[in-house]
């Protein structure tokens, strides 16, 4: 049993925006998928790390949820910056039950454990120009604050590890609130995804004041979860 995570799968099996277009690591990125999750049994778990689907709605995102269902193991599901059809964790919930989806679970103001270990996140935020700072502001304290929830929800774990889409750290860009609060609870590893291509040469990774961070956009590590416990 293990645990795994993987970001930005970018799904558009509902829609027609095939990463494929990009070139480079993204030709065949599905198939690429599939068999970077061959190895993961029935009873791992993979934490998905937000941009999951190009759908604008759960129904247009159907088929990329089947598609994962079909992938092997358990999926923790976060929320992403391109997810539109993102929605009430009940409407979700209740769609994935309607439609048969079995194996997603979804990561928002709560924590899942497996195997001894709690796991934590949020979407997370660095800030939009097309914002104004007290909209960024705001963003930034509600980000925060769902990792706290999430957290204080994961108070009889021996281990916590984090998981969010946007970095924590990138650039000039610090979000020393969230890093608090991960110390506040003991978090020691955290993993996020969103940034591509050139983005991957200025991510953050390595241990800085007690924490580990690590990248796992699915095109920085060849569109196969790395197994994070
Ligand atoms: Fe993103
Ligand atoms: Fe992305």
């Amino acid at each position: 049993m293990a645990l795994y995570a993987i970001g930005d799968l970018h799904l558009s099996f509902g829609t027609d925006k095939p990463m494929d277009v990009f070139g480079g690591g993204w030709v065949d990125y599905t198939d690429k998928l599939s068999a970077g999750f061959s190895t993961l049994n029935a009873d791992d778990m993979c934490v998905l790390c937000g941009d999951t689907s190009w759908g604008m709605s759960l129904e247009e995102s159907l088929e990329d949820f089947r598609f994962i269902d079909n992938l092997p193991g358990r999926k923790i599901i976060l929320k992403g910056n391109h997810d539109y059809w993102w929605s009430t964790a009940a409407k979700m919930e209740s769609f994935f039950s309607i439609n048969n989806i079995t194996s997603i679970e979804i990561l928002h103001n709560n924590c899942y454990y497996y195997e001894g270990v709690a796991i934590c996140g949020t979407r997370g935020w660095l800030g939009d120009s097309e914002f104004t700072a007290e909209q960024n502001a705001k963003i930034y304290a509600r980000e925060t604050n769902r990792l706290r929830v999430s957290l204080q929800s994961a108070k009889d774990a021996d281990k916590i590890i984090c998981f969010f889409h946007y970095p924590i750290r990138f650039k000039n860009i610090v979000c020393h609130d969230m890093i608090d609060v991960m110390n506040k609870f003991n978090v020691k590893n955290c993993y996020y995804g969103h940034l591509h291509g050139d983005g991957h040469r200025l991510a953050v990774r390595g241990l800085i004041d007690g924490i580990n961070y690590e990248i796992i956009s699915a095109d920085f590590i060849n569109f196969t979860p790395m197994r994070v416990s």
